[in-house]
């Protein structure tokens, strides 16, 4: 089967190389003639674990290509993957224009009959919509609509690809089934759970997951601000009650709230169309709220531990992208809360192991933020140390070699604000270092140690 993929966004790029990693033939199109270039050359545009190496192997095999050729093109393929941007407007809509535009683009090369599979991440309605938009410009275009929503974490997309939970196939033609379950024959044979709906019900699926997810994020901050009033650990209690089967132990790290090109994004839009059909979305409204709030709480505990001001400090920042494993840094909460510092003056030296160029790239030169090639020239001399992304690199540092590190001035306090609880607080105990977390007892001396596994 020949598969052509439209955008070579995350999405897009990554589908399309695992699609080639199991042996179609698979032809990806971009309108971004850099981005193509580089991936002619086997170069990806973003980090994403062992994609490179896909990517290069599957190039040498002739498995996969590059163009930004879409028409002369279209009527070689046998199923078109669409996985162009949908990004937010001002108002938390879905920009459909990309998508919109490419299905009048591929409407007038249906003569042979095409599945048309969406990947991209659209309002319940939107599969119904392309198809109309299809039929508009060429009433006699030879196609299905199925949506097919992704569930791939950035750093991990590969693995969620090629080993998912389940995947979801929305279908308008019962007939159309044959097709995607070729499509997935090696998940089928590894006995992933595929599961055939409705259009609307595949699109909705993907929203609910995402906001749910998003929720447990937001509940457990919420929790973790209880924690830090009644000097309640939220490590041991979300270790607590994740060992309750019914709520799991995943997506209970409390941290400096959510962020990337997903939830932030999928929240608003959900809070958007549930509006434009009469439906009040309480729960989601809490939640964007929430986690919009999330940057100044973070922002205030920094400064608190900085007794109040932090006004020509030091400040060492580790970890820009919006989680671990990742050089992306949309909507990372670690640039409002850097935005934040700046405006209080710090002096600010950011690292991040893979989204250092990232970060140059939007805050620039400036007088007071400043970059760092490692993280230990980031602590050096630092009178702060603010941990903002979970990197495996920060939870190796050694608490004694971040004491070393950091300024030996004995009129300024050094704090260490964590805000991924990568360390356990009595690891500084003894050390010259002010150790501050979330939603755990800030002063070492309150700390119990609990093993978790006792529980
Ligand atoms: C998310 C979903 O997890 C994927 O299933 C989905 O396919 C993807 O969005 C998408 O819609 O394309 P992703 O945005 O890559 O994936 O990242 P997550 O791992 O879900 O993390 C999202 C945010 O929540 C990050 O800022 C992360 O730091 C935060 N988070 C996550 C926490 O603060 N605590 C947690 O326990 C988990």
């Amino acid at each position: 089967m020949r598969i052509m993929v439209i955008g070579t966004g995350y999405v897009g790029l990554v589908s399309g190389v695992c699609f080639a990693e199991f042996g179609f033939k698979v032809l990806c199109v971009d309108n971004n003639i850099n981005k193509i270039e580089k991936l002619q050359q086997g170069i990806s545009p973003i980090f994403e674990p062992s994609l490179d190496r896909l990517l290069q192997n599957n190039i040498a095999q002739r498995n996969i290509e590059f163009t930004t050729i879409l028409d002369k093109n279209l009527e070689q393929v046998d199923l078109i993957l669409l996985a162009v941007g949908t990004p937010s407007t001002d108002q938390g809509e879905v920009d459909l224009s990309y998508i919109l535009q490419v299905a009048i683009e591929i409407a007038p090369h249906l003569h042979k009959y095409t599945p048309i599979v969406v990947k991209s991440t659209v309002p319940p309605g939107t599969c119904r919509k392309l198809k109309h938009e299809i039929l508009n410009v060429n009433r006699d275009a030879k196609f299905d609509i199925i949506s097919n929503p992704e569930f791939l974490r950035e750093g991990l997309a590969v693995q969620d690809f090629m080993q998912p939970d389940r995947v979801v196939i929305g279908l308008d033609n019962p007939s159309s089934r044959d097709v995607m379950a070729k499509l997935y024959k090696p998940l089928q044979a590894q006995h992933v759970p595929i599961g055939y709906t409705t259009l609307e019900t595949a699109e909705m699926i993907k929203y609910a997951a995402n906001a749910l997810l998003a929720t447990k994020v937001a509940f457990i901050n919420e929790i973790a601000d209880l924690c830090e009033k009644t000097n309640a650990d939220i490590q041991v209690l979300a270790h607590a009650i994740g060992l309750d089967k019914r709520i799991g132990p995943h997506f209970l790290q409390a941290g400096p709230g959510f962020g990337g090109s997903c939830f932030p994004k999928d929240t608003k839009a959900l809070q958007s169309f549930a509006k434009s059909v009469g439906v009040k979305p309480q729960i989601v409204d809490a939640v964007i709220r929430s986690n919009d709030e999330r940057t100044n709480k973070c922002i205030e505990k920094i400064l608190a531990a900085c007794n109040g001001n932090i006004d020509g400090k030091e400040v060492a920042v580790l970890g820009v992208a919006f989680k671990a494993n990742t050089d992306d840094i949309r909507e990372s909460p670690a640039l409002s809360i850097i935005c934040g510092l700046q405006k209080l003056s710090a002096n600010l030296r950011l690292y991040d192991p893979k989204a250092l160029q990232n970060a140059r790239d939007f805050f620039g030169v400036t007088n007071n933020v400043r970059y760092a090639n490692t993280s230990d020239e980031c602590l050096r001399g630092a009178n702060v140390a603010v941990i903002l992304t979970e990197w495996d690199e920060f939870k190796n540092l050694k608490h004694m070699q971040i004491a070393k590190l950091m300024s030996q001035a004995v009129d300024i306090p050094k704090v260490l604000i964590d805000l991924r609880n990568l360390f356990n607080p009595l690891d500084f105990a003894g050390t010259s270092i002010e150790y501050v977390s979330i939603g755990r007892p800030v002063h070492f001396a309150n700390v119990v140690q609990v093993d978790t596994h006792d529980l």
